[in-house]
């Protein structure tokens, strides 16, 4: 008898994930690891937010909450979306679940039926498609290559849509391209999205905040009204407010799908941590302006990674407009063996020998659907990403 689940086996493990735990082995070992795989900021959870957590324990809120969040928090994010985003929300529309991640499962499990497809643009996030299968779903996968910035044109989404289309996920700024949509950009979706009533929009604005130059965020429901009532807006405290560990994702939207995410969540983990909401309520209420000083921290080395990448033989690197990652090509190098003699035949093999060869961890572009590039995280200092460029450079000019 298979002791496993039949929708086990269309899964496969996060590969962002093996990359990291690859790269701690060879740490553990001894070896000089210079690790670009991680996808969360540096920085540490502000003080003022952690103190919100120590008070919340002092004032023993310690117990089971709501399933979907405290009224302080959803209070805290109606706000948000009014103050960032200009869009009205109120607190029965809104859902907290434990990280973003959370967030777009419960959706996905929520809404679902078998043989339901849903669009995804790649380069993707690697959890969207093993989501999609998880729920059943048919991931529809629509490939958007460096020469078009990797931005799904308004043509490839007209072409992508079906009479069994259920969503369109939707992520600008990018993970793993750090590509965001320009409001005309996003407005071109939208026109060709309000012709089609059946379609769902699930946008991951996750990166919001990250963003550079006179980049402006924009997301689906404020650029075209008409998509509010069936439009998922998905944010959550991770990556802004430098809170990973803290696990604290959200999502406002039509009442009828909150309510289908809550059911799920009350049988599946109930509330997220009553601590870490308190946490949320203090990041989102308190004050926002160290995120310009993260924010210029983060162009600095988006430039200098995004300049000695475009410096070594084989790789060309667009300059992206948010998150914390670039996605270079490495289209040239393909054919090539690397300084050790190994075969580089893939984005794959390349990763694998950059590691092996140079102590250099990132993540190859088969696990986010556009090959052949790699992911750079630069969420780490400056030293550490200058010696690993340095690093980068010896390994391609080895290439032959
Ligand atoms: C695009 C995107 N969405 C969602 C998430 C999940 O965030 P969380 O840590 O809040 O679950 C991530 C995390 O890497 C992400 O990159």
């Amino acid at each position: 008898m298979d002791m496993l689940s039949a929708t086990l086996g269309r899964v496969k493990p996060s590969p962002t994930i093996a990359v990291t735990t690859k790269a701690a082995e060879l740490k553990a070992e001894g070896r000089d690891v210079i690790g670009l795989g991680a996808g969360e900021p540096d920085f540490d959870t502000p003080d003022h937010i952690k103190d919100a957590a120590k008070a919340a324990i002092d004032a023993g809120k310690t117990k089971y909450t709501a399933p979907d969040g405290i009224p302080e928090l959803k209070q805290a994010i109606c706000a948000k979306f009014k103050r960032d985003n200009g869009l009205d929300y109120t607190p029965k529309q809104v859902s907290v679940g434990t990280g973003g991640k959370q967030i777009l499962y419960n959706a996905l499990m929520a809404t679902l039926n078998p043989g339901d497809e849903v669009i995804i643009p790649a380069p993707y996030w690697v959890s969207y498609p093993d989501m999609v299968l998880l729920g059943g779903g048919e991931p529809v996968v629509v490939e958007c290559g460096i020469e078009q910035g990797f931005k799904m044109t308004p043509k490839q989404l007209n072409d992508a849509i079906t009479p069994k289309t259920k969503w369109l996920i939707f992520n600008s700024p990018s993970n793993p391209t750090g590509a965001g949509y320009t409001r005309e950009e996003l407005k071109a979706l939208t026109d060709v999205l309000v012709h089609h009533p059946h379609v769902l929009i699930m946008t991951d604005d996750m990166y919001e905040h990250l963003r550079f130059g006179n980049f402006e965020f924009t997301t689906p429901a404020q650029v075209e009204p008409e998509l509010y009532d069936r439009t998922l807006t998905c944010n959550g405290v991770s990556k802004a407010y430098s809170m990973t560990g803290w696990r604290i994702g959200y999502a406002a939207g039509p009442e009828w799908l909150i309510g289908a995410m809550r059911k799920i969540q009350s049988q599946s983990t109930s509330n997220p941590c009553s601590i870490s909401q308190w946490a949320a309520v203090e990041a989102l209420n308190g004050p926002q302006e160290f995120l310009q000083d993260w924010c210029r921290s983060f162009e600095r080395r988006r430039d200098l990674v995004v300049s000695e990448l475009n410096q070594c033989k084989g790789i060309t690197c667009p300059t992206p407009d948010g998150a914390f990652y670039v996605y270079p090509s490495i289209a040239e190098l393909i054919g090539m063996v690397s300084p050790a003699g190994a075969a580089i035949d893939s984005d794959e093999a390349f990763a694998t020998a950059l590691l092996e060869e140079e102590g250099v961890a990132v993540v190859f572009g088969a696990a986010f659907g556009l090959s052949p590039a790699f992911r750079v995280s630069y969420a780490t200092s400056e030293a550490a990403l200058t010696e690993a460029m340095t690093r980068i450079k010896r390994f391609c000019a080895g290439c032959s």
